[in-house]
């Protein structure tokens, strides 16, 4: 293993066994470390009140002020726009004037400490802009992906209660646009009186003009132009919300999970700092956007909290040229990319000339999050990105996590292929089987986590007790990941996917009841069953069963299909449309009435034997016929 990493074997040991031996200890003293305080905490863990309970701070101050008399000149974040020429970069100290600006504006539009304020912006800088001005004066964000369709959005909205809401006149996609305002503007439509938003302030990515509704919408510039750079960060209890971000669960609505600040940014800040070997001469740059958990804690508050460099891009993957991200790569010197499996395999599927074109070797570490990576991906990623001698970390984390939970630790791990490896300093994974029986040594079973560790979320925002019921629950005494996990006999973990009704779309997490919802608003429609199957670039396909009423006729049937994706599209978003919808006469179901998924699923991969016992089914006959219909495609 290069020595050139921070950590080593036996330094990683230490600390491993330093959590071990004290974690009361261990995380009182990263809590002091990591963070400025403006009171520092007395306790690590309290049961009952949370972590550093205690102590107040402000993370926009931890993610910029305090880095200001060494580092102020430090560039803090480069974008690179989708244009080679079209490049801003910001210092700390820019970037701190900046948000102070936006933290004035927002309180000028009213917004308290406590308050929500909704972020919907394509990848400019006013996104991380926004959130640190949010965090400064104690008001909660609620980024929403870029990606929504009006009615997500407006149902998010209405959940979290914003009262603003940061929007762009437009994305830029090459010569195309996307209509961020105009698709804010319907979702506020669909909220009507019933919306709590009072302002809605537009960035102005390019020149386009968008209307503005007088009295509640206004162009962000001038108001940032005039307003003043000095805004004192709101001390916070560290275990205030700092933000809340809807993720899909396997029932029900998309539910607000709610991080708290000390420990969610002890977390950010620690986990950073191991998994990506973070170095102050640092290039770092995560792909996500910061719609999702990953652009939270690994372009918005980890980083920041350590005081690197982070880039943005704009562009997509390989557009206009195949082979732009090596190109922004080489260009900006990047040392340690982030990314996911979804990514890696569409990079791959065009060979390896292309990223061979591109001088890679500024590159020391890669990560790969939000699905399980296949051997050929990560082979290829650890061969051809990074030339064999950059560790690629494989990190399994969720949005409830708040932030990297079993990874490489480069340095001081040894990798093995497409493996998350081990858990990280404080992390203690179990295997249950299905009776919830903890499995020992080399096993495959349920993920559930054991105690606590700084960066789990606070709570769902607005129904606790469906947090307690979602993942304290079905495992009595473990938090339920939802996720299904093998390790070997030396402890290493290979995550194995969803074990719940969740599809893992390209790293998008979607809800099989969300696909349901949409489509059950079809009247002529009775039923519908949405299901993930494996998908050779995707990570999984969603794919969709949907049953007619009894007598359509066969033109309004033939419909159907189109209307299926229609619908997904307008209530959930475009990300979400499947790959197939299916016009079956019935589901299969137990005697009992619940719809036997595990059948659907096979079937919607081709399988045509091998289901095992069938007779428990109230309608076993259904079984042929959806064998059929599948076969025909
Ligand atoms: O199924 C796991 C998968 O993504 C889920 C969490 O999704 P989300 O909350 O959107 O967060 C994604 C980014 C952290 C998990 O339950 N997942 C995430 N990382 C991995 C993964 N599956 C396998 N390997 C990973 N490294």
């Amino acid at each position: 293993m290069s020595s050139s990493f921070c950590l080593t074997p036996q330094t990683y040991h230490v600390l491993t066994d330093g959590v071990r031996r004290d974690p009361e200890e261990f995380w009182l003293k990263e809590g002091h470390r990591r963070l400025v305080w403006s009171r520092e905490p007395t306790r690590a863990m309290d049961q009952e009140k949370g972590w550093f309970a205690d102590g107040t701070l402000n993370a926009s101050a931890n993610c910029l002020d305090r880095h200001l008399p060494e580092h102020g000149e430090k560039t803090a974040i480069i974008w690179q726009g989708e244009e080679a020429d079209h490049v801003i970069r910001l210092t700390y100290r820019e970037l701190h004037a900046r948000v102070c600006a936006f933290a004035n504006v927002l309180r000028d539009c009213g917004v308290k400490r406590g308050d929500r304020v909704a972020i919907h912006l394509p990848c400019v800088i006013e996104g991380i802009i926004a959130m640190q001005a949010c965090a400064r004066i104690g008001a909660m964000h609620v980024v929403l992906f870029g990606g929504f369709s009006a009615e997500a959005i407006a149902d998010r909205v209405a959940d979290s209660g914003a009262v603003v809401v940061v929007t762009a006149n437009v994305g830029r996609r090459g010569a195309k646009r996307i209509p961020y305002k105009t698709t804010m503007d319907a979702a506020l439509r669909l909220l009507g009186d019933k919306s709590t938003v009072r302002h809605v302030l537009v960035v102005g990515v390019t020149e386009d003009e968008v209307p503005l509704e007088a009295g509640r919408d206004a162009l962000l510039e001038p108001l940032l132009r005039a307003a003043s750079m000095d805004c004192a960060p709101e001390a916070m209890n560290a275990t205030d919300p700092l933000f809340l971000l809807y993720t899909s669960g396997s029932t029900g609505k998309p539910k607000g999970i709610v991080h708290g600040t000390g420990g969610y940014l002890t977390w950010a800040s620690f986990t950073h700092q191991l998994v990506f070997d973070h170095q102050p001469s640092d290039i770092f740059w995560c792909t996500a956007d910061i719609g999702w958990i990953t652009g939270h804690s690994y372009v918005a508050y980890g980083p920041l909290a350590n005081g690197a460099t982070i880039l943005l891009f704009e562009g997509m993957p390989s557009h206009p040229t195949p082979g732009r991200w090596w190109e922004v790569i080489a260009k900006h010197g990047v040392t340690t990319f982030y990314t996911s499996p979804t990514a890696i395999r569409a990079l791959m599927s065009e060979g390896d000339e292309i990223p061979g074109r591109y001088d890679l070797s500024s590159l020391r570490v890669l990560g790969s999050v939000g699905e399980p990576i296949n051997h050929e991906a990560w082979t290829w990623f650890h061969e051809v990105i990074g030339g064999g001698r950059c560790p690629v970390v494989d990190t399994w984390w969720q949005t409830e996590t708040g932030g990297a939970m079993i990874s490489l630790v480069p340095g001081a791990v040894e990798a093995r292929p497409a493996s998350a490896t081990l858990p990280l300093p404080g992390v203690n994974p179990v295997l249950l089987d299905e009776k919830g029986q903890p499995l020992e040594g080399a096993a495959e079973g349920i993920l559930c986590i054991d105690g606590s560790w700084p960066g789990c979320a606070l709570t769902i925002w607005n129904d606790d007790a469906l947090f307690q019921t979602t993942y304290f629950k079905p495992y009595p005494g473990h938090y339920f990941t939802g996720d299904g996990a093998r390790r070997d006999e030396d402890g290493y973990f290979w995550i194995t996917g969803r074990v719940d009704d969740v599809i893992n779309v390209s790293g998008h997490r979607i809800g099989s009841a969300e696909i349901e919802d949409a489509i059950s608003e079809i009247h002529d429609i009775s039923e519908s069953a949405a299901v993930g199957i494996p998908h050779d670039l995707k990570g999984q396909g969603l794919i969709v069963y949907i049953v007619p009423h009894e007598g359509l006729d066969k033109a309004v049937t033939a419909g159907l299909k189109d209307q299926v994706v229609r619908i997904i599209g307008t209530k959930v978003g475009r990300y979400a449309v499947p790959e197939k919808v299916f016009v079956v006469p019935d589901l299969p179901k137990t005697r009992s009435g619940k719809n036997v998924r595990r059948l659907m699923r096979k079937i919607a991969c081709g399988e045509t034997e091998g289901f095992g016992d069938l007779s428990t089914l109230a309608n076993p006959a259904i079984v042929p016929e959806l064998i059929r219909i599948v076969g025909e495609g």
